[in-house]
């Protein structure tokens, strides 16, 4: 049996129910499975779009994609982990919102001793995602220390990730953010500049911060509210590089805008074709690890709930009360 948090429908934070588990989720793990208890639970944007029906999923559903906790069982074939090992992982299908489940091995990664259950459920959706942006999407003229980036959201889960990486790599990363406290967060994270995007003319700062230049690439998770100004702060053959809607999606453009704006290169990315494999995620997974025991990068937790205070959770999320990560306590 397993206390997990359900949704019915699509709808706001009131549709976030808490149940009892009974079924194969708790079970033994198939082939390529393993059964995790959980220890602690992370907490992301995406957990809202599942919820909202952004995202839609089959219901009713189980959400949450992030966790760390004690490996319990393990499914036949699968040779990276055993019975009593600490793991965390960043996976899907959406379900660890709960205290035990079985899930596809693939995507759950031993965690180092050093890395303590709740770091660990706070960084790897997160940290894996700083990581794919920062060293894997990258502008054709790619990126070399010195050069200047643009992060939106620097203050949140993955932003304050990001501000810490890029610097360890040299990059200059200009980082938006809500307020002028979230700001301090991201300079003391080491942004090279923080811009307050509620109160300044964000593509105007950027202008002047890089002398007229523009950036090389814009790291954009807010989607709608930003998208337009975001096109205007990059250099000529620059990155667009969209990767969440935090303010809603972003509306349909003409690529004829990308050439009259310097001939610019649009992706959209998403962590899960970074981790198709068993090989990719356990590369991304040492990459993290490495920084984090190496003290570049510094995990924030800077809210905890529990389980069942879950509702409470994604209202101060979507109101951008917090900062940093959060996670669910069991
Ligand atoms: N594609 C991928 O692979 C991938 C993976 C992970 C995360 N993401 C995306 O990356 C973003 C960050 O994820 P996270 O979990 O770390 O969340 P987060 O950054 O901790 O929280 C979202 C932040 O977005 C900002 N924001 C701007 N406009 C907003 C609005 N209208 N409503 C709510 N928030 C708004 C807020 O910061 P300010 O108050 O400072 O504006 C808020 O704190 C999300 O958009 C998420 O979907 C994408």
């Amino acid at each position: 049996m397993s206390l997990a948090i359900q949704i019915r429908q699509h709808g706001g934070p009131e549709v976030l129910e808490i149940v009892e588990v009974l079924d194969a989720s708790v079970g033994d793990p198939g082939p390529g499975e393993v059964r995790i208890r959980h220890r602690a639970i992370g907490l992301n944007f995406i957990d809202v779009y599942h919820r909202t029906g952004l995202y839609p999923l089959q219901l009713p559903a189980t959400i949450g994609m992030e966790g760390a906790g004690v490996i319990e069982a393990v499914g036949e074939g699968v040779t990276h982990l055993r019975v009593g090992d600490r793991a965390a992982y960043a996976s899907q299908p959406p379900g660890s919102y709960c205290e035990v489940r079985v899930m596809p091995a693939m995507c759950v990664c031993k965690l180092p001793d050093g890395i303590d259950f709740d770091t660990g459920a706070a960084m790897m959706l997160k940290g894996l995602t700083a990581q794919y942006l920062l060293l894997k999407t990258r502008p054709v003229e790619g990126l070399v220390p010195g050069d200047f980036v643009l992060f939106h959201a620097a203050a949140g889960g993955v932003g304050l990730i990001a501000c810490q990486w890029a610097k360890a790599l040299g990059l200059q990363l200009i980082g938006t953010a809500g307020s002028d406290a979230k700001c301090q967060w991201v300079l003391a994270n080491g942004a090279a500049h923080a811009i307050n995007y509620n109160t300044e003319d964000f593509a105007a700062r950027v202008k002047e911060i890089t002398g007229g230049q523009g950036v090389k690439v814009v790291y954009d998770s807010v989607g709608q509210d930003t998208w337009d100004k975001s096109l205007e702060c990059l250099r000529p053959f620059g990155l667009m590089a969209s990767f969440g809607n935090a303010s809603g999606p972003v509306a349909p453009f003409s690529p004829g805008l990308l050439g009259a704006k310097g001939s610019l290169y649009v992706t959209r990315q998403t962590l899960f074709t970074h981790m198709a494999s068993r090989q990719s995620t356990q590369a991304m997974a040492d990459a993290l690890f490495a920084v984090v025991l190496g003290g570049e990068v510094k995990i924030h937790i800077a809210q905890r709930y529990a389980l069942a205070d879950v509702q409470q959770a994604h209202r101060d999320l979507e109101a951008r009360k917090t900062t940093g990560s959060t996670i669910l306590t069991l």
